[in-house]
C-alpha cells in the first residue's frame, strides 16, 4: 500500500515535470497564477492546474517570455482574462492572439513591446478590455485595433507613443474609456475620435501636447463623462462640457467653460481668466492655486459652488462683502499664500455663512467675532509664517473657545509649536 503512494506520487510528478505543460504556481478557482517560469514560444502551453479546474484567468509575471507561444488559446479556449506581467515580453507577434475569440480581458505590463501591428487583435471580438502598459511602444500601425468592435477599455499608459493615426480608433466603436498617460503625444488630429461616439473617459495626463481642436470632441456626449489632460503644454483650453476636467499643469492663460461642468482641475497654469458660458456656470469644486487670476470675474457666479481654492494667484484683489455674494452654498475655500493682501475681514464671508466650516486664509482681520459671523465654521486654516508661537498659541485658544480647531495654510507648519 505505502509504495504503491510513493510511485503514484511519482507518477504525479513526473506528470507536472513534462515540459510541455505549464503550471499554476498558484490556482484560486478559475484564476490561475504562474509565476518566475521561463516559458519558451514552441511550449504548446497546456495549463495543469492541481485544483482541476479551468482557469478561465491566467496571470503569468515575473518570469521569463520574450516571445509569446501562438498557442495559447488554442490549447486552452476557455481563457477570458490574461494578464503578463513582467515577462520580459519583446513584441506580440501577428498570431499571437488568434484563438483569442473568447478573450473579455488582455492586461500586459512591464515589458519591452516597440510596436503594434495590422490585425494584431483581429480575432478578439469579444474583448472588452485591452491594457499595453510600461513598454517602449512608439509606433501603432493604423489596423492595429481592426476587430475590436466591443472594446470598452483601451489603456496605453507609459509608453512612448508620439503620434495616433487619424484613423487609428475608428474599429472602436464601443469605446468607453481611453487612458493614454505618460507618452509624447504631441498633438491629436482634430478627426481622431469621430467614430467613438461612446467615450466618457479620456486620460492623456503627462504627454506634450501642445494645442487641441474644438471640435476633438464633436461627437461625444460628455455630461458625465472626465478629460484629463494635465502635465502637457497646452496655452489654451476648454472643457467640452465635461463632468471631471483637469487641465493642472499646463501652460493655460485662458479656459472656456461651457455648461454641466462638475469639478474643475486648473492648478499650475498662467490664467488670466475663465471665461464663462452665457448661461449660469454649474460648477461645484473649483481648483486654482498658482494661477495669474487677477480678480473672481466668472467665479463670482457660479452659484453652486461648494469648494474653491485660488491660493497663489499673486495678483489677485482682496475679496469683499460683494465678492461671493452669490456663492451661498460654498462650503471649503482655501486662499492662502496671497501675496497682494494678508488679511480679509471675517465679513467678507458673511454670504456663506450656512455652509462654510473650512476656511483656509493668511490671516483674518477679527479672529474674536469669526463665529458669530459664520456660524458653520468649525476649521479655520492661517499662514503661520512668521508668526511666534506665543501669538499662535493665544489665537489658538481664541478659536477654540469658539469651537474652531485651528489649522495651518503649510501642513509642514503644524509642529512647529508643539
Ligand atoms: C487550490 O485551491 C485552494 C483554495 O481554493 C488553495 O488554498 C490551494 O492553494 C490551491 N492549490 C494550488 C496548488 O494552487
Ligand atoms: C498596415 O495596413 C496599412 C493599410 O492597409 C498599410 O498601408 C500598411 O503598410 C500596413 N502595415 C504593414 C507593416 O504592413
Ligand atoms: C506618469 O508619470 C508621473 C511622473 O513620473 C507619475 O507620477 C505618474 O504616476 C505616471 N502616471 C501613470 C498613469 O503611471
Ligand atoms: C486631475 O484632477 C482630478 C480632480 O481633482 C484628480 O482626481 C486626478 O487625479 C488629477 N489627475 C492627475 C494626473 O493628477
Ligand atoms: C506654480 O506654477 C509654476 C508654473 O507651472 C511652477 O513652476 C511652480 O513650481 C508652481 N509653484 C508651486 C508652489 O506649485
Ligand atoms: C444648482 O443646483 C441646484 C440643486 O442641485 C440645481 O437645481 C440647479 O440647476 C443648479 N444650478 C446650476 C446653474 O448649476
Ligand atoms: C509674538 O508676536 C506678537 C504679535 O505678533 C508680539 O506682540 C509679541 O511681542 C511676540 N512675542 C515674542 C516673544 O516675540
Ligand atoms: C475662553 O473661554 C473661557 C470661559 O468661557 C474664558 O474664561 C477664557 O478667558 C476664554 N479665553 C479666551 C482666550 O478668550
Ligand atoms: C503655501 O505655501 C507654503 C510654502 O511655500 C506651501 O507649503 C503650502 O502648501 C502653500 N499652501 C497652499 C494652500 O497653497
Amino acid at each position: 500500500m505505502r509504495y504503491l503512494i510513493v510511485i503514484l506520487y511519482i507518477c504525479v510528478l513526473l506528470l507536472y515535470l513534462n515540459e510541455a505543460d505549464i503550471q499554476c504556481t498558484k490556482a484560486y478557482s478559475i484564476i490561475c497564477y504562474i509565476q518566475g517560469q521561463s516559458i519558451s514560444p514552441t511550449n504548446p502551453f497546456i495549463i495543469v492546474n492541481s485544483n482541476q479546474t479551468k482557469a478561465s484567468s491566467v496571470i503569468i509575471f515575473d518570469g521569463q517570455m520574450p516571445i509569446m507561444p501562438n498557442t495559447i488559446f488554442l490549447n486552452n479556449p476557455q481563457i477570458s482574462t490574461i494578464s503578463i506581467n513582467s515577462m520580459n515580453l519583446q513584441q506580440i507577434a501577428p498570431d499571437n492572439f488568434a484563438n483569442g475569440g473568447n478573450l473579455k480581458s488582455i492586461i500586459i505590463m512591464k515589458g519591452m513591446i516597440k510596436t503594434l501591428g495590422n490585425g494584431t487583435f483581429k480575432s478578439c471580438t469579444n474583448l472588452l478590455q485591452l491594457q499595453i502598459t510600461e513598454q517602449q511602444i512608439s509606433f501603432i500601425d493604423i489596423n492595429t485595433f481592426l476587430g475590436l468592435q466591443n472594446l470598452q477599455i483601451l489603456v496605453l499608459n507609459n509608453n512612448q507613443i508620439s503620434s495616433l493615426h487619424p484613423l487609428l480608433f475608428n474599429p472602436l466603436i464601443s469605446l468607453s474609456v481611453i487612458l493614454l498617460q505618460n507618452n509624447s503625444l504631441n498633438s491629436l488630429d482634430s478627426t481622431l475620435f469621430v467614430k467613438n461616439t461612446m467615450l466618457s473617459g479620456i486620460y492623456f495626463a503627462g504627454n506634450s501636447i501642445t494645442d487641441l481642436s474644438n471640435d476633438l470632441f464633436k461627437n461625444q456626449n460628455f455630461k458625465s463623462g472626465s478629460i484629463d489632460f494635465s502635465y502637457n503644454y497646452l496655452t489654451t483650453a476648454q472643457s467640452y462640457g465635461a463632468s471631471t476636467i483637469n487641465f493642472s499643469f499646463n501652460k493655460l492663460k485662458t479656459f472656456y467653460l461651457s455648461s454641466g461642468e462638475s469639478t474643475i482641475n486648473i492648478r499650475n497654469n498662467f490664467l488670466r481668466k475663465i471665461i464663462c458660458p452665457n448661461s449660469i456656470p454649474t460648477v461645484k469644486r473649483l481648483y486654482l492655486s498658482n494661477n495669474s487670476l487677477s480678480n473672481f470675474l466668472c467665479i463670482r457666479d457660479m452659484v453652486n459652488l461648494t469648494e474653491l481654492d485660488v491660493s497663489e494667484n499673486k495678483y489677485l484683489i482682496k475679496p469683499t462683502k460683494n465678492t461671493f455674494m452669490k456663492l451661498t452654498k460654498l462650503m471649503i475655500l482655501t486662499m492662502c499664500n496671497m501675496t497682494k493682501f494678508t488679511s480679509i475681514p471675517a465679513k467678507a464671508f458673511v454670504s456663506t455663512q450656512n455652509s462654510l466650516y473650512n476656511l483656509r486664509v493668511d490671516s483674518l482681520s477679527s479672529y474674536k467675532i469669526v463665529k458669530q459671523l459664520l456660524p458653520q465654521l468649525t476649521v479655520l486654516a492661517i499662514n503661520t509664517l512668521n508668526k511666534n508661537c506665543t501669538y499662535l498659541q493665544s489665537l489658538k485658544t481664541l478659536l477654540k473657545n469658539q469651537s474652531i480647531s485651528m489649522n495651518y495654510c503649510a501642513i509642514e507648519d503644524r509642529n512647529r509649536c508643539n
